[in-house]
């Protein structure tokens, strides 16, 4: 099925093709050699999907959406205060080739009129204008995904002809905002004008702004997040020059135009946009290149300042450890105290972006659930990243919690960096740090713990044969014959008991002390818990019925001390004393029922 967004892009192509207006550059004598017909859009999306319609293949020179990248360079580079002491950040709201420049220091209002462009060309790390170069094309070819290269026809025509510019980066030289040659590095502007792109080269450059600097599908940094937002705002403010104030107006995007034709559009963490048409009106803007991206903006409810969701959105389901209780199988003590409080134990599924109003919205809802809260689980498994102000404020939020001696504990953001790095570098330095689980069973059976630990229960740490769940009921002479046929055995910490698949041996297994991991393979090779027995609790008893083969692997995960029945030792015994067979089997059934009505529990939560 072709995507509706393809078939918008090409239906929106069809309709700009009529637009005849505008005219081609011809300044740059080599930019009026364009066929006025090109037409193309590119849109690609965060996790790096790139939808094209029209000429996409046609390359044509970058010119000034080259500058919003080198002034990220330059900051990169050299830093805010160094950058803006030798460029302002002010609309000028003259055209681009003014000579826009601070009447006191002398710097140009921003990066992106020629004045801003040609100085920031001249920040960018690198000891020789060569190698300044060399910075220069590999920061952009970073931005876009590939290795670029310059139209050297355009370059040579514009440098031949680009005496304004000389006058403008002499000038600039003249006020100290260019330390070296200026001619060196004007060159080095001209060169960077000169990139050769297409249209989706355009929009995965917009795409790596509108991912934070990291490039949607090479994953390369092409630059550091806390700059993102300061090439965006001049972007905003400056990037078309003496039409920005209409367009954020109108359209409402950070973009970038250049005389070659192509217009870039920024939405953040949502869209990048790319479009060529060479084709420009008298401020020297794409005229089909500014209706698509409004008709896009329009179509789509892209412009910034629209209301993007609802804070509840932040929040999904919640519900309780009474629904959702750990694998573990408790003793019928522990499983009494936790049927009665589990529903003290929340889980709540966080979902997308979680900036400022979605985590105030999540903490709101906690603080109300609060008189009959032990613990939150938030479970970030859908949550798309955290920006660090709501990780700030989380963080601060669980230490509030914590001193109401309510835990609060994340599960599923192991390995996670758009969720564990502001969590972690946000955490007060007194802070011991925030806990967290692999998975919500890990997690749920800490908070059972927790709660257990209030009542005692969980300090059961060692049974005697009879209190063994599938010896319950058992008379006493029978359990005296049981105890004389086992043997006892003591296994490691990480020990494996049993694997899946090995012929079973005919061994039931009884705990006496400690607490063993059922674990089943998965298919990458990983391993799902699914239930954690503790003492008088057994393992190994399908061979009671039949089994022929281990269905799961049990590891220790702690010294643990078993008792170890053969099988066929219980066929013996039970030859003579049938009651003991039908004690098994009853207990055994009854805990098969207990664990199909905790498996409906969890589908039923889950669900
Ligand atoms: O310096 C110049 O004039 C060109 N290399 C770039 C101007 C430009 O792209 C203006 N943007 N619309």
């Amino acid at each position: 099925m072709q995507s509706p967004i393809q078939v918008y892009l090409d239906s929106l192509r069809t309709r700009l093709a009529s637009m005849q207006g505008g005219e081609l550059a011809n300044y740059i004598p080599e930019l009026s050699k364009a066929d006025p017909s090109w037409l193309s859009i590119s849109l690609v999306t965060m996790d790096g999907v790139a939808y094209s319609t029209g000429d996409s293949e046609q390359q044509f020179t970058i010119q000034s959406i080259s500058k919003p990248f080198v002034f990220a360079t330059a900051l990169a580079d050299r830093g805010v205060d160094f950058v803006t002491r030798k460029v302002g950040v002010e609309p000028s709201g003259d055209a681009f080739n003014s000579i826009s420049l601070n009447p006191k220091t002398g710097a140009p209002l921003n990066p992106m009129i020629n004045a801003g462009a040609i100085a920031t060309a001249s920040l960018v790390s690198g000891g020789t204008p060569e190698a300044q170069w060399e910075r220069i094309i590999a920061s952009m070819s970073a931005f876009a995904g590939r290795e670029l290269g310059i139209d050297a026809a355009v370059y040579r025509s514009e440098s031949e002809t680009g005496f304004r510019n000389r006058a403008i980066a002499w000038m600039l030289k003249n006020f100290g905002i260019i330390d070296g040659e200026p001619m060196a590095s004007l060159e080095n502007y001209f060169r960077q004008c000169s990139v050769l792109v297409d249209c989706r080269d355009l929009a995965y450059m917009a795409a790596t702004l509108a991912n934070g600097g990291l490039h949607p599908l090479t994953g390369e940094r092409a630059l550091p997040v806390e700059h993102v937002e300061r090439v965006l705002s001049v972007m905003a403010t400056c990037g078309m020059y003496d039409f920005a104030g209409s367009w954020l107006y109108e359209i409402g995007m950070p973009a970038k135009s250049g005389v070659g034709g192509g217009i870039i559009a920024v939405l953040p963490g949502r869209f990048g946009i790319g479009i060529f048409s060479p084709r420009l009106d008298a401020k020297g803007n794409s005229v089909r290149g500014i209706e698509a991206c409004r008709q896009l903006s329009q179509d789509f409810g892209l412009h910034v300042f629209r209301r993007a969701g609802e804070p509840a959105m932040a929040l999904g389901r919640v519900y309780t450890a009474a629904e959702a209780p750990s694998k573990r199988q408790p003793t019928p003590d522990m499983r009494s105290y936790l049927n009665e409080h589990a529903q003290r134990i929340k889980y709540l599924c966080l979902h997308g972006y979680i900036a400022v109003d979605g985590v105030e919205y999540v903490i709101r809802r906690m603080i109300d659930m609060v008189p009959d809260t032990a613990s939150f689980i938030l479970d970030m498994h859908q949550v798309d990243g955290i920006s660090e102000s709501a990780a700030r404020l989380l963080n601060e939020a669980r230490l509030r919690f914590a001193g109401d001696d309510i835990a609060v504990v994340f599960s599923r953001i192991h390995g996670r960096h758009a969720i564990e790095h502001f969590l972690s570098t946000t955490a007060p330095k007194t802070d011991h740090g925030y806990l967290s689980f692999e998975d919500n069973d890990l997690a749920v059976e800490w908070c059972e713990n927790r709660l257990l630990g209030d009542s005692q229960q969980a300090t059961v740490i060692r049974v005697a044969l009879g209190d063994c769940a599938l010896l319950k009921g058992l008379p006493p002479e029978l359990l005296a014959l049981v105890a004389d046929a086992v043997v006892k055995k003591q296994f490691a910490p990480g020990e494996p008991i049993l694997t899946t698949g090995e012929a079973g041996d005919g061994h039931v297994f009884f705990i006496e002390q400690g607490y063993v991991s059922i674990l089943v393979p998965l298919d990458d090779g990983a391993h799902q818990r699914i239930a954690t027995l503790g003492p008088g609790m057994s393992f190994g008893e399908m061979i009671l019925l039949g089994q022929s083969k281990r269905s799961a692997t049990v590891i220790a995960d702690c010294q643990v001390n078993c008792w170890i029945l053969d099988a066929d030792d219980i066929d013996h015994l039970a030859h003579d004393a049938p009651m003991l067979r039908i004690t098994l089997l009853e207990n055994l059934s009854r805990d098969m029922a207990e664990k199909l009505r905790r498996a409906t529990q969890w589908i039923a939560a889950l669900a």
